[in-house]
């Protein structure tokens, strides 16, 4: 039987728990997953691309069925370069439906022959997301239940940074 692969694709700024579930609960359905970060030059980020690809890794402990990539611009000539017609996103909230659900229509017309699969979030990490967890780690808040440990360490350390520098 041929290798099942998905690409799941994110932003990651940075990953979280919820995120690391998904790819968990993902390789139970695909053999291989290729967790792409998406580089958005026009989008400011709290991390740059390579360092949120790193801190994949570190919580994915070298997992040889997980690849870890980045691209920038469409994520339907990414899936063309990699060969690959079947995306994997997260769903939380009814508010991520909406979101989801262009995003989805959008690229099924962009690459006909597309599949997406969406995996509803466990429901222990149904409120947690990256632009959540940025704001209460900036704050001084504490994301230890949130994040990956591995992760915790770089928010640390972007924090403690950004301190010294007094931003
Ligand atoms: O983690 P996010 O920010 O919710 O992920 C959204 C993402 C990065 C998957 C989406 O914005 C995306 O695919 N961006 C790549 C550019 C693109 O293809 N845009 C058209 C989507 S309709």
């Amino acid at each position: 039987m041929p290798e099942r692969i998905a690409i799941y694709p994110g932003s990651f700024d940075p990953l979280t728990l919820g995120h690391l579930n998904l790819i968990q609960r993902g390789l139970e359905t695909f053999d291989k997953l290729i967790v792409a970060v998406v580089y958005n030059p026009n989008k400011s980020a709290l991390f740059p691309p390579e360092e949120r690809m790193q801190m994949i890794r570190e919580s994915v402990k070298n997992d040889p069925r997980i690849e870890v990539d980045s691209f920038h611009g469409l994520l339907v000539d990414y899936c063309a370069r990699k060969n690959c017609n079947m995306v994997l996103r997260g769903l939380r909230a009814a508010q991520d439906f909406e979101y989801e659900f262009e995003m989805a229509m959008m690229n099924r017309r962009l690459r006909p022959g597309l599949e997406l699969v969406f995996m509803m979030t466990d429901d222990a990490f149904f409120y947690i997301s990256a632009t959540m967890v940025r704001e209460v780690a900036k704050l001084g808040g504490d994301v230890s239940q949130f994040v990956p440990p591995q992760v915790l360490e770089h928010l640390k350390a972007r924090f403690a940074a950004k301190a010294s520098k007094g931003s």
